[in-house]
């Protein structure tokens, strides 16, 4: 009997942790929904990621010496919501004084789903990132200020 419930404990406790991660990832309730579990939507992400943004981005976005890291959950030039990446993507960086400005408008290359399979791409490979301990995780010590950066 004891046996019986420990068993349907520990089955119900798999079915939470699956369940939530195969939650979409979005940063706050109104942000856009991106499926980091659909590994379909992923390799799609990765597949247009390295034909067309690695070359300055790095492989699975980790930066080069031309463009900064875009799976390190940290992002400079709009906020850091899957929202914000998506609108840096669909028409490119802003220019804010001296910075910004060097990446081009994608709108007119990628339709919305190609450019939700990048965000989910980006997202999903930060948080193998983190997980795997490859980068420190950016939410840990304050959620708001990486929802919201100065
Ligand atoms: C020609 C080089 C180049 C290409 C190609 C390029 N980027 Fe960028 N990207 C940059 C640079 C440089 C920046 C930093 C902002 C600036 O200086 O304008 C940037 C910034 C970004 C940012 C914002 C980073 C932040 O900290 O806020 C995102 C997101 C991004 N790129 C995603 C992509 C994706 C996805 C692709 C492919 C569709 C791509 N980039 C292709 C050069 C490039």
């Amino acid at each position: 009997m004891k046996k019986i419930s420990i068993f349907t404990l520990v089955l119900g406790l798999l079915t939470v942790v699956s369940g939530v991660s195969a939650q979409p990832h979005k940063m706050h309730p109104l942000d856009l929904e991106v499926p980091i579990s659909d590994n379909q939507v992923v390799t799609q992400g990765a597949e247009i990621f390295s034909e067309k943004c690695s070359a300055c981005h790095g492989g699975q976005g980790v930066g080069t010496g031309r463009a900064p890291c875009v799976s390190c959950g940290k992002f400079m030039f709009r906020g850091n919501t899957n929202s914000e990446i998506y609108e840096t993507i669909y028409s490119g960086t802003p220019r804010t004084g001296s910075r910004g400005g060097k990446m081009g408008a994608f709108s007119s290359m990628l339709n919305k789903s190609e450019i939700i399979s990048l965000v989910t791409y980006l997202r999903a490979t930060e948080r193998s990132r983190i997980a795997s301990g490859e980068i420190e995780d950016p939410y840990a010590k304050n959620q708001d200020a990486m929802v919201f950066p100065d």
